[in-house]
């Protein structure tokens, strides 16, 4: 069996050079739905990391830039020196075509949205697909001039040179994005990149990958005690499930009970990891101390601040009492440490604020277990899936650190999160039931801080109001609110009125983000 682990350099990898693009952590995505392994490092990493890597192809990244000004990020020398096949997409084949002698320049309008893209001659790049493909594009220059040894491989009706190919080397430039699904064959493109031009072989695959992570994790541990802070999301419930696979009872697991969890959520966890599992699992009740630290406190921020101490003193009390502990697991994941372009390296063991436990013991002196580090959402999901977790814990939508504190707007009290667990419960029970639960990209009910009248029979009723928030999104950077049937939104909200007697309306969120954030604090 090929052994896979980040730092085994047998496992073909597709080096991902991030110049900036929104879309960097997708393409690198996508490789590894085609089971080839990627990584992603910035455009000005050093030359010996980018050898480190030993990649077998490069993709250059778009990017926010435009290679018509000085002083804007250019491909490192060693790309083309490495004499491996190089895609560059968007700002990746402007800056390809810069630095190979072409000229590039700013259009007079951004295009952005469909182009009808026309292949001009044979490329292995377009190898099996039709004359004419839609594709998605997104850019403000374009590649004026071809640079010497270039063929022109493809033309949209705006950009007449929309892709182009070296004539005896495997370097590639196409002007739209092969990774978003908009484009009509992007796979077929990223596939024919990947096999026929980098010849990778296939060695990222879930089952091989299981195997030797337990491998790996009880190379690093040993015999020793892992402290882990379950929350119950998917990173850490993961984590969980792969350790105790590796190393049973010395996985030592606290789970705060904060009470501001979603609707039957704290007991499921327990069931799942505790009953079901067997997992060594201390359960904290901290409901009250949690409530009496944010009696009185209505700004968000502070709200947040009191929660994540909150958190801290709750969880270095448990893990104070424990014995002999050495490590500290945590569910971190490939987007938490990827380094962006122009952002300064945090490849620095940033403890994730959410299990933060940054506060411990100073004589505990834990060592870090992060066996999902280099991993995407995805591929943690699927992991999960295939450790036998249960796909509604595993397929929930995210779900922030302060919990409902952020979502009871205004003083947290134990009335108001009864109320909204109510109210939220109904709303995702009902998307589920209409199959609209995973066409969304995250769902919730918020608490307002505003009451309103309403009328019950005869009866005029001051009660409080819910907002129902539903948004689609890939990145959750930027999101549109999501277009419920009106049907299905009255159902709702006659539910949460009639089910919930303190509640007297419900209003629906029409904010995307930008300029609204998904949470409302
Ligand atoms: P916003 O509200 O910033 O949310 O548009 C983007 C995504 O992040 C989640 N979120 C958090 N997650 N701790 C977390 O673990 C937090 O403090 C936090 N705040 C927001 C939010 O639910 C959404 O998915």
């Amino acid at each position: 069996m090929t052994k896979l682990s980040v730092t085994d350099k047998k496992i073909d990898t597709i080096l991902v050079l991030d110049f900036g693009s929104q879309y960097t952590q997708l393409i690198a995505r996508r490789v590894r739905e085609n089971d080839v392994y990627s990584v992603i490092l910035p455009w000005d990493i050093s030359e010996d990391k980018i050898k480190e890597v030993k990649p077998v192809g490069i993709i250059l990244s778009g990017g926010p830039n435009s290679v018509t000004k000085s002083y804007t990020p250019r491909a490192p020398k060693i790309v083309f020196d490495l004499n491996i096949p190089v895609l560059g997409i968007c700002y990746g084949m402007q800056t390809l075509a810069e630095q190979m002698g072409g000229s590039v320049i700013s259009a007079d309008q951004k295009e952005f949205g469909h182009a009808e893209l026309e292949l001009i001659n044979e490329s292995k790049l377009f190898h099996n697909l039709n004359k004419n493909i839609n594709v998605w594009m997104s850019h403000g220059d374009q590649v004026q001039d071809l640079p010497e040894d270039f063929n022109l491989a493809a033309s949209t009706s705006t950009a007449p040179i929309a892709a182009m190919e070296h004539k005896s080397l495997p370097i590639y430039g196409i002007q739209f994005h092969p990774e978003v699904t908009h484009t009509e064959n992007g796979k077929d493109i990223l596939r024919n990149f990947l096999f026929d031009i980098c010849n990778a072989k296939t060695d990222w695959k879930m089952d091989d990958l299981i195997s030797s992570r337990l491998d790996d994790i009880k190379k690093q541990v040993g015999d020793e005690k892992v402290l882990l802070g379950l929350s119950g999301g998917v990173d850490s419930s993961v984590t969980a499930a792969l350790l105790h696979k590796a190393i049973d009872k010395n996985l030592v697991c606290v789970f705060v009970n904060n009470g501001l969890l979603r609707k039957g959520e704290a007991n499921s966890v327990m069931k799942t990891f505790k009953d079901n599992m067997n997992l060594n699992v201390i359960k904290s009740e901290s409901a009250d101390i949690f409530l009496r630290h944010l009696k009185g406190e209505t700004d968000p921020e502070q709200k947040r601040k009191i929660i994540g101490r909150t958190f801290i003193d709750v969880f270095d009390s448990e893990a104070a009492k424990l014995k002999d502990i050495k490590y500290l697991a945590q569910g971190t994941i490939y987007p938490d440490v990827i380094e962006s372009s122009g952002s300064e390296s945090n490849e620095a063991r940033v403890i994730k604020s959410h299990h933060n436990v940054g506060g411990l013991p100073e004589e505990m002196k834990l060592d870090l277990v992060e066996p999902l580090r280099d991993l995407f959402k995805d591929e943690v999901r699927r992991m999960g899936i295939e450790l036998g977790l249960p796909e509604e814990m595993i397929n929930r939508h995210p779900f922030p650190g302060p919990g409902l504190g952020v979502r009871i707007l205004g003083e947290v009290t134990k009335d108001k999160t009864l109320i909204l667990q109510e109210a939220d419960s109904i709303f995702i029970e009902e998307l589920i039931k209409a199959d609209l639960y995973d066409q969304v990209s995250q769902a919730f009910a918020v608490l307002l801080p505003v009451k309103s009248v309403g009328v019950v029979g005869d009866e005029r009723r001051y009660a409080e109001v819910i907002g129902l928030r539903a948004v689609e999104t890939v990145d959750f950077m930027t999101a549109n609110w999501a277009h419920l049937p009106y049907d299905f939104l009255e159902l709702v909200s006659n539910r949460i009125v009639n089910e919930i007697e303190d509640v007297s309306r419900v209003v629906y969120d029409i904010s995307s983000k930008p300029p609204a954030t998904i949470e409302w604090e």
